[in-house]
């Protein structure tokens, strides 16, 4: 039976980890919708970057440690998650699955984890918010009509949403060539902003690209931070920061906490790995406000690495939007709780039972003096 069932090749399409769900996502979805989710921008270098610098860091266990009992539990801007997993904010979820974002929150709410909605989401935030008691974030990008982007702000607000993460790394869009080339368009589904998001006219190319180029506002600067302040009083997190330059500016603008984010590398080609500028931006920080990374993690692994080199949490971006292509709100449980599941293992294994176990010294990285 075994051998038979072997020899067929049937042994295991159920996916075992993260990446399996790539895969499945890739037969499930049309291609155009397939490519705009995996790619990055021009020649994906930084995308690669992402997972290959996670790759260059190795891992110094303790051993004859008690590790009979694991906590991954840790708070984030002072609300308490299962894990230091969040749910990275990603655009149009109901390309993957027809009840969108709405299934991605409720399996982040099964997670014990906080989702981060996105501004290109494709559920309205009332919908979200009526869903799932999940601890929420909402993402904002700033349009040079400021007015939409504020009362977008509001409405996070006055419907529970948390904290407020601006994406600073997207005055304009990306190049993602597959999105050109497919002529990326989406079902008119309605933006959270009222908008159709393909009125504009784009004869050649993307036209997410045409649309996002013409709404956003390329001249937002840090002094603009004040002006968010005045209309939130929500915490602000900024994302899309990989210098100590701006991890310092942004401390001085009295953000409450850094996201270390290429934006999944869909943004600079060759902007450097996220996990590779983590150290030089925890040392800008000083312990003043938390400082958050996503952009490649695929693994516990990883997650402890960027522990150990100073994160407070980590954020998974397309991975949950291929558990959601793949199986759904089930599929995007299944991806969390593969990587908690992992983390669980790798605390296990390097002797840290709990998440301030883990420091600087139980990683090596290629800076590193043996
Ligand atoms: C994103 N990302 C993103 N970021 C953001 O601030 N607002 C957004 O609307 C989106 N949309 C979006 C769509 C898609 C398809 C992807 C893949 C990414 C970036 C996202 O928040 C996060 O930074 C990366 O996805 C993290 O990298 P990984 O986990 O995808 O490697």
């Amino acid at each position: 039976m075994f051998w038979s069932l072997f020899c067929q090749g049937k042994m295991s399409s159920e996916p075992v980890n993260v990446n399996d769900f790539k895969e499945l996502a890739r037969l499930k979805l049309p291609k155009m919708y397939y490519d705009f989710y995996a790619g990055g921008a021009e020649d994906e270098h930084t995308l690669r970057e992402n997972i290959q610098a996670f790759c260059r860091i190795m891992i110094r266990p303790r051993v004859l440690v008690d590790v009979s009992q694991i906590d991954m539990s840790t708070t984030i801007l002072g609300h308490r998650i299962s894990a230091p997993i969040l749910v990275a904010p990603t655009a149009a979820h109901k390309l993957a699955f027809h009840e969108g974002e709405q299934a991605t929150a409720r399996a982040a709410a099964a997670a014990k984890t906080i989702m981060i909605l996105s501004y290109s989401s494709t559920c309205s935030i009332e919908e979200v918010a009526s869903s799932c008691n999940a601890v929420r974030f909402f993402q904002l990008y700033i349009y040079k009509r400021r007015d939409i982007s504020a009362l977008l702000a509001q409405r996070a607000e006055r419907f529970g949403y948390k904290a407020i993460v601006l994406t600073a790394d997207t005055p304009r869009l990306g190049r993602r060539e597959a999105d050109i080339k497919n002529k990326m368009i989406r079902p008119p589904i309605k933006n959270l902003d009222g908008l159709m998001s393909f009125d504009v006219n784009a004869d050649q190319g993307s036209k997410f690209e045409t649309y996002a180029n013409v709404t956003l506002d390329a001249s937002l600067r840090w002094e603009d931070i004040m002006w968010l302040r005045s209309t939130t009083s929500l915490p602000i997190l900024i994302k899309g920061i990989l210098t100590h330059e701006d991890a310092t500016k942004a401390v001085e603008a009295g953000v409450d906490g850094i996201i270390v984010s290429n934006h999944g590398a869909r943004q600079l080609d060759f902007a450097p790995a996220t996990i590779s500028v983590l150290e030089e931006v925890v040392h800008a920080v000083k312990g003043k406000i938390p400082v958050l990374l996503d952009g490649g993690v695929r693994r516990g692994t990883d997650v402890f690495k960027a522990l150990a080199l100073g994160a407070q949490a980590v954020l998974i971006g397309r991975p949950v939007l291929f558990g959601l292509a793949a199986k759904g709100e089930g599929g995007v449980r299944t991806v969390l709780e593969m990587l908690k599941n992992e983390l669980e293992i790798s605390m296990a294994l390097s002797g840290c039972p709990c998440i301030k176990d883990i420091t600087r010294s139980h990683v090596r990285t290629p800076y590193d003096k043996l």
